[in-house]
């Protein structure tokens, strides 16, 4: 729940956020903090049922009637879609003053059992989802000297575990993205931001769970889940603080450990794969 503190501080008021990947889980508990406090926004999916839906539901938070909630249906995987939809939203609205590029997807499998198109498919998806809606939005922020860009990874973006081989480079490269932007533009006074949230209860963890190798299940129940109204009021503190990183739960200790002592680290992932396995009568 947000502090009655922030909301009476209306910290968004005046302002825009495009939130892709806003009709769902983390992007919508997102979107209704923004507009908590105070600010406008546009959610972006491709489902426009799920978007008008999810609409009205951050609707009924407005703390003034003037606020707007706009939605987009568009492919955030195609670059020609996402520049014709975001210049025409651009040119009616205005630049929105925060980017949250939130669009991802994980089926994650064996390594040796995911095909091509599956690797392609989380790519075009996870890091062509953001880069397009970045690269479309960049030369508006370079021109106003001004913009804020969100950027979504995970606890996959930076420690590699088994079964997530499609999944895992596609947001390792959204922190290598991140941080060159950061470097490149902070003359511009762009500020990025990069989210590693731990297992949340969206349904995107849901459709995971599908494909999960068998091993996954039993790592998994170690680990906390936490809730998007949760993870998101995290990234809406860390983005009124303008935090590079912004990590929710049990990420940072994580983080600073992979940072300091990997081997450490890859112990941990090994033995609970080893443990996972013997649970299996796996005998590899
Ligand atoms: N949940 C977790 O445990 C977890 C942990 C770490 C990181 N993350 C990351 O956090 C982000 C949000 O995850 P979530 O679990 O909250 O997601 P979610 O509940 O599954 O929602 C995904 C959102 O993205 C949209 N989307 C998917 N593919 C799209 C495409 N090609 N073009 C446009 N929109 C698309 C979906 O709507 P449509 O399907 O209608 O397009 C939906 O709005 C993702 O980047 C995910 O990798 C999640």
């Amino acid at each position: 729940m947000v502090k009655k503190k922030l909301i009476l501080r209306q910290p968004f008021k005046g302002k825009w956020a495009i939130i892709s990947g806003g009709s769902k889980g983390i992007g919508k508990a997102t979107a209704k903090i923004f507009v908590q406090l105070g600010g406008n926004v546009c959610i972006v999916a491709r489902t426009l049922e799920t978007l008008n839906i999810a609409a009205e539901e951050i609707k009924s938070l407005r703390v003034d009637e003037n606020q707007l909630v706009e939605v987009i249906s568009c492919d955030m995987s195609n670059m020609e879609q996402v520049e014709r939809l975001f210049k025409g939203y651009i040119k009616e609205i205005g630049v929105p003053d925060y980017s949250f590029n939130f669009v991802g997807i994980s089926y994650p499998n064996y390594t040796d059992r995911l095909t091509i198109e599956d690797y392609k498919f989380h790519m075009d998806t996870n890091f062509f989802g953001q880069l397009n809606s970045i690269l479309t939005i960049l030369p508006y922020y370079m021109e106003r000297k001004e913009g804020y860009f969100i950027n979504m990874s995970s606890l996959a973006g930076y420690i590699g575990v088994m079964g997530y081989a499609a999944y895992t480079p596609t947001k390792f490269a959204i922190v290598g993205l991140s941080e060159v932007l950061r470097n490149e533009y902070k003359a511009y006074n762009i500020k990025v931001s990069i989210v590693y949230p731990p297992d949340t209860d969206t349904f995107g963890l849901h459709e995971e769970a599908k494909t999960r190798p068998e091993e996954l299940n039993i790592i998994a129940e170690k680990a906390g889940l936490m809730q998007p109204d949760e993870v998101a009021e995290i990234i809406i503190k860390g983005v009124l603080k303008e935090k590079l990183y912004i990590h929710a739960g049990s990420s940072k200790v994580y983080w600073r450990i992979m940072r300091l002592f990997p081997k450490l680290v890859h112990k941990f992932t090994d033995g609970d794969l080893k443990k996972a396995r013997k649970k299996l009568g796996k005998i590899i």
